[in-house]
């Protein structure tokens, strides 16, 4: 049988889809106005996800929160945000499986001043003792249950003991299912944040580490 082409997606390590990139614009509820620079071949280039949206008008981070990290960074929304949010001294991890994702949300940081706060990484270059104060993620719901379910226990399982993870995910993609797969892990879930369309999902594992 022929080989058949690796289908291209969000979530491919190298997109396929030619390059077309241009200049976004994202005003935080604070006021603050950001640029992102996006192109094909990575999650909502054309604007930043409504969803995204709804997550960083919804979260704050923890008190005290050093090392945070965005789980599935794309081009950087989140990652940039939490930059911009944190105290001094704080490290965001940005963290994608997509190379020109990555690129994107490294030059992004610098485009928005954190870059000295933002170190981006694919999955295998996460030291694999890092724990995390603060998880902010638009997860890639699209690479199916099973991979999802393994992303999450492993990010759960670095929360520092007081971390908490906050998640966004469409009501329609699943949000509810997800939330009590979460809750029968023996993690807390508290889904009261929920506007049409979307859920934020604040998740802690009550200290058990992995
Ligand atoms: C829904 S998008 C969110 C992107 C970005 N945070 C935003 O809000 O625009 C999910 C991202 O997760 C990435 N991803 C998929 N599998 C991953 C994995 N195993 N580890 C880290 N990132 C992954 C995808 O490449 C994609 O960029």
């Amino acid at each position: 049988m022929p080989s058949q082409p690796e289908p291209s997606h969000y979530f491919s390590p190298t997109p396929g889809a030619t390059s077309a990139r241009r200049r976004i614009t994202l005003t935080l509820p604070e006021g603050r106005l950001l640029e992102f620079d996006t192109d094909r071949g990575v999650f909502s280039g054309d604007r930043v996800d409504p969803g995204t949206r709804f997550l960083l008008a919804s979260v704050e981070l923890p008190e005290g929160a050093r090392t945070v990290v965005d789980v599935g960074c794309g081009y950087g929304p989140i990652a940039v945000t939490m930059a911009l949010r944190s105290e001094q001294g704080t490290i965001v991890w940005a963290v994608d499986v997509n190379e020109r994702a990555r690129t994107l949300c490294a030059e992004n940081a610098e485009l928005n001043g954190v870059g000295d706060r933002v170190r981006v990484v694919a999955p295998e270059d996460v030291p694999t003792d890092l724990t995390v104060d603060a998880i902010w993620s638009n997860p890639p719901i699209r690479i199916g249950k099973n991979a999802l379910h393994a992303l999450l226990e492993e990010w759960i399982g670095r929360l520092s003991p007081d971390g908490v993870a906050s998640l966004v995910v469409n009501k329609n993609l699943g949000a509810d299912s997800l939330a009590r797969w979460m809750a029968g892990r023996g993690w807390t879930v508290d889904r009261s944040r929920s506007r049409v369309g979307y859920r934020v999902l604040s998740v802690t594992n009550g200290g058990v580490h992995r």
